[in-house]
């Protein structure tokens, strides 16, 4: 892996966004170098000029339903993929089509932060069924979910896997909430992005997937988080029924457009040739996600943790130290790390912070020895 001195050569939000006496472990970029085919894919479409429009671009669907059914034995439809220029950008126009600005969209929190400006955004009320959090799992509350349904919610925007908890919602819960929204005649937009980066103990069900789930479901997703590729921009819109597909015909023909061509075409590369570079990259983030535990029962003993079942976040209470809920400010500060704090997630999360353990085990070490100073 890269030096420090390199990664602080770099051009993304992780190395320009604080001074450079600041050990950057905020934004969710991972430090590890792309997978090497997606960059011969890059480097020649850049060689060769080769910069233009998005055209057509069947080899993303290709590629997304082998990976798809490599990973999670399901196969979506070819012909319901769309194209959009990110997970923000795809959930948004998703959103903006099914809905009227004043209605309700129920959001899980602790959630990540952007749903939230996403929400406000289209002028949308966002209402919260908190995660429940009891004996180191944090899971879906699926009785407040009834509840916001019942008094009027439209849409519901899940985190599936769940950022920043670290969560594998079950087939139950996912079961759970078809039914609902079934009932209920509410729309469910699952924000995939973090699928790929699932550990080997664990088992991510698509929520299309699910039957019950395609008459009113829309999956969100891209290869940008677990390619570690987000500057690309492009994602794809996916559903699993004929009539949510043209109920979507609402949205902007521009979506396809506004993605971009290098985008695409990694995404190609990295969901049909990506495997062997993610299964190593899963297995230093094995590595990582248990030493954060290691490392904070080491200097921070009093923090608590829940090793994730997913993604390279790690979720922190740290009111042990005191710092109420400015405690990221004052650690950028005066500890010269950074970390998300935990409000931006929800309100009532001061006392936490997001840790990303992307890295190098000793830049890792040094971010939480910072901390723990
Ligand atoms: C749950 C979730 N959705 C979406 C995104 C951002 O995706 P994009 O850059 O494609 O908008 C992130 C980035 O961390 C994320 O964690």
């Amino acid at each position: 892996m890269r030096d420090l001195a390199e990664l602080r050569k770099l051009h993304s939000s992780k190395w320009l966004r604080y001074p450079a006496d600041v050990l950057p472990l905020h934004v969710a970029e991972m430090d590890f170098e792309v997978d090497p085919g997606v960059r011969a894919v890059l480097a020649e479409m850049v060689a060769k000029s080769d910069l233009g429009y998005l055209g057509p671009i069947p080899e993303v669907p290709e590629a997304f339903i082998g990976f798809a059914q490599r990973h999670w034995g399901w196969t979506p439809d070819a012909a319901q993929i769309r194209m959009t220029t990110d997970v923000g950008v795809g959930v948004v126009e998703v959103i903006r089509a099914l809905s009227k600005p004043g209605d309700k969209v129920i959001i899980n929190s602790p959630v990540y932060h952007s749903f939230y400006m996403w929400l406000d955004e289209l002028h949308l009320t966002t209402v919260d069924a908190p995660l429940i959090h009891e004996s180191d799992v944090w899971r879906l509350d699926l009785a407040a979910i009834e509840a916001q349904f019942k008094s009027g919610a439209r849409f519901i925007l899940l985190s599936s896997p769940h950022n920043p908890a670290g969560r594998i919602h079950t087939l139950e819960e996912l079961t759970a909430i078809a039914e609902l929204s079934n009932k209920y005649n509410a729309y469910v937009i699952s924000d995939e992005i973090h699928a790929p980066l699932t550990y080997a103990d664990q088992k991510f069900i698509p929520y299309l997937s699910i039957s019950a789930a395609q008459r009113r479901g829309i999956m969100v997703t891209s290869s940008s988080k677990a390619f570690n590729f987000a500057g690309l921009k492009a994602a794809i819109i996916v559903t699993q029924n004929q009539e949510m597909f043209e109920e979507l015909n609402a949205m902007p023909e521009a979506n396809h457009w506004r993605a971009s061509l290098l985008g695409g075409f990694a995404m190609a590369k990295a969901f049909a040739g990506g495997d062997k570079w993610l299964a190593e990259t899963m297995t230093q983030l094995d590595h990582n996600r248990k030493l954060v535990k290691e490392l904070l029962a080491k200097y921070l003993p009093d923090a608590k943790y829940v090793i994730p079942q997913n993604s390279y976040l790690a979720w922190i209470d740290i009111s042990c130290l005191g710092l109420g809920d400015n405690a990221s400010e004052y650690l950028i500060e005066n500890k010269k790390v950074a970390f998300n704090p935990g409000t931006e997630f929800g309100d009532q999360f001061g006392a936490y912070i997001r840790l990303n353990f992307a890295t190098s085990p000793e830049i890792i070490e040094e971010g939480i020895k910072r901390l723990a100073s």
